[in-house]
């Protein structure tokens, strides 16, 4: 039976990836660990407890002996590695837990790795971000472009990368990275902008857009990540890395106004709460833009399927449903 470790899966991705991989691998065990900081939701995970391949641990992966005593206790096939601070505006207040969690968290699980005998049929999946490449004016981020990150949340990720390829070069570790745009779907912590965005909503208070919102994103609905790393497991070469969009490239400003047209529906607002957009201070080294060229995962079989309108929708729904959990 194959056995595998999901780091930081009270998270938001994390959470979504175990919810669907659980249910659909009753065959593997399948173990969780998370340090519950600020932006885990044991609830995200709830449905999960009955069954018995699923095992969760509070475990810190910067705790080296805690994650050798894992190491020990399990014979890990396949680690994939969610775990990190995700927030940019908090890696601006505090770069110091983005170093520590997101680079040497990373390490000591690496390290640790490197201690098994065999490697045959193992994989270190580490989820990177496409923000590593830092910010584009015109065209796309792929597997060539230059690493150039912009905060302090980008650049931890970036070392935790860097890490993850020397690892596979100095130790022929057999490691793979994704880097993906942005996400949005349910179960996402409330600092993040689109539940940030719903929460003024349905409060009635000022919805704080940074800048002159013209900041573009490249969206990609959870379900569609969460797709391509359950199709990368199975389909990639080692020592590899891919970049995973969805073609969702929307400015800031644009999204907001998306989402205050379907909440006012759903809510049956009588005023528009467009009125409430206020623009704000811009964020410290705000990237323009992000925009992901995924040709290299398309060619081999994968393509997201969500319709970015009916996934907002559904999203907004959710966290409509849900109020009580993130507000
Ligand atoms: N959210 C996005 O749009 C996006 C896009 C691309 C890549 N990513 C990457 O995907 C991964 C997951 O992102 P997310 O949005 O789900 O983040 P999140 O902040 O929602 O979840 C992170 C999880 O990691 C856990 N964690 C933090 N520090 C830990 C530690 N020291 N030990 C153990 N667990 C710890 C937290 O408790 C939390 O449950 C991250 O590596 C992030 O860089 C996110």
């Amino acid at each position: 039976m194959k056995t595998i470790l999901v780091t930081g899966g009270l998270g938001f991705i994390g959470s979504n990836f175990l919810n669907d991989f659980v249910i659909s691998n009753l065959d593997k065990n399948i173990i969780n660990i998370d340090s519950q900081t600020y932006a885990a939701s044991t609830k995200s995970t709830l449905d999960l407890n009955q069954f018995s391949n699923y095992k969760y641990y509070n475990i810190d992966i910067l705790n080296k002996e805690d994650i050798n005593n894992l190491f020990s206790s399990y014979n890990f096939d396949l680690i994939l590695h969610f775990a990190a601070e995700s927030h940019v505006d908090n890696s601006i207040l505090d770069p110091l837990i983005f170093a520590k969690t997101n680079t040497i968290g990373t390490l000591n699980l690496l390290d640790t790795f490197k201690n098994y005998k065999n490697f045959d049929d193992k994989l270190f999946y580490h989820i990177s971000t496409d923000e590593v490449f830092g910010s584009t004016k015109k065209g796309y981020f792929d597997e060539l472009s230059q690493y150039k990150p912009s905060s302090p949340y980008s650049a931890s990720k970036a070392a935790s990368d860097h890490f993850v390829m020397a690892y596979y070069k100095t130790y022929n570790l057999p490691v793979i990275i994704s880097h993906c745009s942005n996400n949005f779907g349910p179960w996402q912590y409330k600092e993040k902008l689109i539940p940030v965005v719903i929460n003024s909503i349905i409060k009635n208070k000022t919805i704080p857009v940074y800048g002159n919102g013209l900041n573009i994103r490249d969206w990609i609905f959870v379900e569609d990540h969460v797709s391509a790393i359950k199709f990368l497991i199975k389909n990639h070469s080692v020592g590899e890395t891919y970049c995973i969009g969805s073609n969702n490239e929307l400015s800031n400003i644009d999204l907001v106004k998306k989402i205050c047209k379907i909440s006012d529906k759903i809510l049956k607002n009588k005023i528009p709460s467009d009125n409430l957009i206020k623009f704000v201070n811009d964020r410290p080294g705000h990237d323009l833009r992000y925009a992901i060229n995924s040709k290299k995962i398309n060619s081999l079989g994968w393509n997201p399927s969500a319709s970015f309108s009916k996934a907002l929708e559904k999203t907004i729904n959710w966290y409509i449903s849900n109020k009580k959990w993130f507000i």
